[in-house]
């Protein structure tokens, strides 16, 4: 992620950009969420633990007022555009995504493989689902990876027709696919949450935004990827089906064991990260020529401030980091307590040479990363 210096909310023309822009050193607060610093018992409870500060949390409400343009017919109405991404008329160029990160090349190449390692019965309960699906879905999808062709001189095409390497067609359709699913869980947990917090009548210690950028962040990849690939009516019924299944089974899942829920997803992601690095292989080593010259829709341009000539090749390398970050943040929130705890990355990151390399944060290290942005806070207030 771009390192930006703190900046005080009170500069509302940079605060408008950095929603995106803003990166690891970056207090979410100065994205217009800093109202919340001097009120937060972060600054009360210093003698307490920082993650069980009941009450410690923002809820940012970021409000985007735009004019529309005045009365227009239906055929020419800005409402009725079925393939807007956003109802901002196009003349209007603003902010209209929740909080997500925009990577520096270093952060890009600083991803690694990881698998955590399945210390509890939940834990292995965890992976096991996710595992089982993952060989479910590679048969169904007849995709057998390979790190080497099996046999020497066997041409692209050939490798494709015995299932070793995925044409352009199949690696879209496995990304829709997945990613279709993927964005299910984050509205889940924030819906749970979001209810808990109004039938309780607690504040929910910053959880509920992280899960709703995950899920934005997820359809987000839904829609640069639909901008490449048509997808068939049975493609859609497929998703229709697998959408309905999963979003109600993780619902009660949810309910039944937060902790649970997000070590599954921890364990979902870091596949995600597997498969977004084979496909980056595969197209950095010229198996998928299709793609090799492709620009990045622009979609993605705007929303991960790629540059001009991007290709998607960068897509793909900032699609990955944001699966590494959800890989740490699941991992990171089923190690502490989902009803007492603070959400440690509720105000800021650490950047992807943190996430990419390290697979969570033990509940003391989050403890120790929720001081060290309470420390960050007071220092920002005494300046300003
Ligand atoms: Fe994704
Ligand atoms: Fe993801």
């Amino acid at each position: 992620m771009i390192r930006t210096p703190l900046i005080h909310a009170a500069h509302p023309a940079i605060r408008a950009s950095c929603v995106r822009s803003c990166g690891s050193l970056l207090l979410r607060g100065a994205c217009g969420y800093s109202r919340h610093l001097s009120t937060t018992p972060l600054l009360r409870h210093a003698d307490v633990s920082p993650l069980t500060a009941n009450n410690t949390h923002h809820e940012a409400t970021e409000i985007h007022k735009q004019e529309l343009p005045g009365s227009s017919s239906p055929e020419t109405s800005q409402l009725t555009k079925h393939d807007a991404v956003s109802t901002v008329p196009d003349m209007v160029r603003g902010d209209w995504v929740l909080f997500h990160p925009v990577y520096s090349p270093s952060e890009l190449k600083a991803v690694e493989v990881l698998r955590r390692e399945r210390k509890t019965l939940g834990d292995k309960m965890a992976y096991g689902v996710v595992k089982l699906s993952r060989t479910l879905f590679d048969f169904v999808s007849g995709y057998k990876h390979v790190a080497k062709p099996p046999a020497p001189g066997m041409t692209i095409e050939e490798l494709r027709k015995a299932g070793y390497l995925l044409s352009e067609k199949q690696w879209l359709e496995r990304i829709l696919f997945l990613e279709s699913i993927a964005g299910v869980p984050g509205m889940v947990a924030a819906t749970l949450r979001h209810l808990t917090s109004l039938r309780l009548m607690r504040r929910d210690s910053g959880w509920i935004h992280t899960c709703l950028e995950e899920a934005e962040n997820e359809r987000m990849h839904l829609m640069t990827f639909m901008t490449l690939r048509k997808p068939s009516m049975f493609f859609r019924l497929m998703v229709l089906a697998a959408q309905g299944v999963f979003y109600n089974i993780f619902f009660i899942a949810y309910m039944l064991s937060p902790k649970l829920c997000h070590r599954f997803v921890g364990h979902l992601e870091e596949e995600a990260v597997v498969t977004y690095t084979r496909c980056i292989a595969d197209l950095e080593a010229g198996r998928i020529p299709e793609w090799s010259d492709l620009p990045a829709p622009e979609i993605s341009m705007d929303y991960w401030r790629l540059s001009p000539d991007a290709k998607l090749k960068d897509v793909l390398y900032a699609v990955r980091s944001d699966e590494t970050t959800h890989r740490f943040v699941n991992h990171s929130l089923a190690n502490l307590n989902p009803s007492t705890d603070v959400n440690p990355f509720a105000l800021r990151e650490p950047d992807m040479h943190v996430k990419g390399t390290k697979i969570e944060f033990d509940r003391a290290e989050s403890e120790q990363y929720v001081r060290e942005s309470h420390k960050i806070m007071m220092r920002e207030r005494g300046q300003n």
